[in-house]
Parts: structure tokens; C-alpha cells; sequence
């Protein structure tokens, strides 16, 4: 992997690290105030290929548009790719975080282009996909702690229902699972549901209908999921956007362009822009 800084990108390295900026400025003669700390969202499936990581990016964008810090998390450990839909060639990754050679901090570069922060997942030295879950607890805490110096951190999970998917999802404050309309991915989201409501019953967890071919298709599709969710689980997750199917996603990806950048007034776009709204909402 190179180690060039495209335009646009600037590492943050010589930022304070997470436990610095948790513990924010102490003015003399006043009590410490407990620094406000932002919200860490997980984009979570169960099945992979539903669009988690083009939600997550162009959400991460949506916000930032928003007027919030937000940082962009790729916590897909064995096939990290937020670096290539975004097009970017990172200087530092997780791979240098988990080898103990950077706070997570230091990882983060300014996306420019987008007014957001992104830590990329992609290792040089392979596959994250066997870190200890102890490991993996230990950099959820350090994504909590950093969560102080964001207004939102966007955490783009891998597929599947697996143990270090769950350890990284449970330093979420809310958990934004994907599906499509097609029954494979309505199972596997039910099946990442259950077992995060079992795991943790208080979780935050909201639906999203993604590559819908109509808004009302969407619609069918999150009350089946939420029927099987409402009758088994005894939770009603609420929805959080429909997204529909738009050609103008593939493009966008192929051309390693955020969609808010390249085709700001597409239907996806704007599906994902309403849904950043509703989240912002008091
Ligand atoms: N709203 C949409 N309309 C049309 N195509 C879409 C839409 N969302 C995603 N796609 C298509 O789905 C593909 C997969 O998207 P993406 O890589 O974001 O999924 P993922 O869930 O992150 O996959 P993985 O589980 O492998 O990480 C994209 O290449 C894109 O072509
Ligand atoms: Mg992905």
C-alpha cells in the first residue's frame, strides 16, 4: 500500500489523542464540566452487499453538511473498502492501530472534499478479521472516548452476525441495520436484530431499507421486518429511511466519488439526505 496523500486528505496526527480529548480544557477556579460527547452510529446487515458502506459514507456526508463534526469509522476488519469507494490512498490505517504504532486519533484524515474525518480500515500488513474481541473491546472504548471530540462517528461495520462484529457494534449508541428488499437480506437483518437484542435488550437499533424499487416497496419491507421483530423479539424497531434503487450509487462508486459530490440531486442522494435530517431531529 502507498503511502502518498491524495489532494484533499490531511492527517490529523498531530491531534491530541482519544484520552486527551475526553478529558477536555480545565479552566481555573471552575468546576471540570463533563465534555458533551457525540453519537457513535453502527451501519450494521447481517447480509453483505446491501449497501452499508455507500449508506455510511454518504450519511457520514449528509451530516457533515449538516454543520457536524463527523467522522467516517471502517470497522469492516476483513474487507475494509470505505479507502476505495472514497478514493483515497490512506498515509495511516487500523492495521497501524492495532499494531500499537498509533492512537486511533492519529489515524484520522481530513476528507476534504466532504468536510469530514475518515479512519480507514484497509491494513498493509492483511486482513484485521483475527483481532482479539479483547483487542476489539479496547478500540470500541477508544472510539467512545474519541466520540468526544465529534458531534458523530459513523462506524461501517462488516457483514454478518459474527463475534467481532458484535464486539465493535456494542460501542454504538445506536445501531442502523441495512436490508434490502429481497428475502436473503430481510433473514440475515432479522437474524443480527435477535441476536443483538438478546446480547443487549436497551440497544438502540433502527431499520434501514436500502435499493428499494419504490418508497412503497420499502415501506412493505421494513413492516415484514418489523412484524417479525414486533411478534418474536418483542421490539419495534423504528425506520429510519428508505433508499431507493438508483443507478446513479454503482456510478458513483465506480468513479470513487461520494454521491454528494457527483450527483447531489439523485433519488439515493436525497433519500440519504432526509435520513441524516430525521437522525438530527430533536
Ligand atoms: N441505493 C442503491 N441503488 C443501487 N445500487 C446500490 C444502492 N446501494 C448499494 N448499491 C450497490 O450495491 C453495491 C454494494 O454496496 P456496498 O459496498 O456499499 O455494500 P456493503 O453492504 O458495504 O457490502 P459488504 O458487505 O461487502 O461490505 C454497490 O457497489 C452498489 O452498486
Ligand atoms: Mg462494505
Amino acid at each position: 500500500m502507498t503511502t502518498t496523500v491524495p489532494p484533499g486528505v490531511r492527517s490529523l496526527g498531530s491531534a491530541p489523542t482519544a484520552g486527551q480529548a475526553s478529558a477536555g480544557p480545565r479552566l481555573a477556579g471552575r468546576p471540570a464540566v463533563t465534555a458533551k460527547r457525540g453519537r457513535l452510529m453502527a451501519v450494521a446487515s447481517g447480509k453483505g452487499g446491501v449497501g452499508k458502506t455507500f449508506f455510511s459514507i454518504t450519511l457520514t456526508h449528509a451530516l457533515a453538511r449538516r454543520g457536524q463534526k463527523a467522522l467516517l469509522f471502517d470497522g469492516d476488519l476483513g474487507l475494509a473498502n470505505i479507502d476505495i469507494q472514497l478514493g483515497l490512498m490512506p498515509q495511516y490505517d487500523l492495521g497501524s492501530v492495532v499494531a500499537g504504532k498509533l492512537s486511533l486519533n492519529q489515524a484520522a484524515m481530513q476528507y476534504e472534499p466532504g468536510g469530514f474525518d475518515v479512519i480507514a480500515g484497509r491494513s498493509g500488513s492483511g486482513s484485521l478479521a483475527n483481532i482479539p474481541l479483547s483487542r476489539l473491546q479496547i478500540m470500541g472504548e477508544d472510539l467512545a472516548l474519541l466520540a468526544g471530540r465529534y458531534d458523530h462517528i459513523v462506524l461501517d461495520l462488516g457483514a454478518g452476525v459474527e463475534k467481532s462484529v458484535r464486539q465493535l457494534a456494542k460501542a454504538a449508541d445506536t445501531i442502523l441495520v441495512v436490508t434490502s428488499d429481497e428475502p436473503t437480506s430481510l433473514t440475515d437483518a432479522y437474524a443480527f436484530i435477535k441476536i443483538t437484542a438478546m446480547e443487549r435488550p436497551q440497544t438502540d437499533i433502527r431499520i434501514v431499507v436500502n435499493a428499494s424499487n419504490s418508497t412503497r416497496e420499502g415501506e412493505r419491507t421494513y413492516q415484514t421486518l418489523f412484524k417479525a421483530c414486533q411478534g418474536f423479539l418483542k421490539i419495534s424497531p423504528p425506520l429510519a429511511g428508505i433508499i431507493r434503487r438508483d443507478a446513479r450509487v454503482r456510478e458513483c462508486i465506480r468513479n470513487q466519488t461520494p454521491i454528494l459530490i457527483r450527483s447531489p440531486s439523485s433519488e439515493a442522494a436525497m433519500d440519504v439526505e432526509a435520513i441524516a435530517e430525521r437522525l438530527l431531529a430533536p
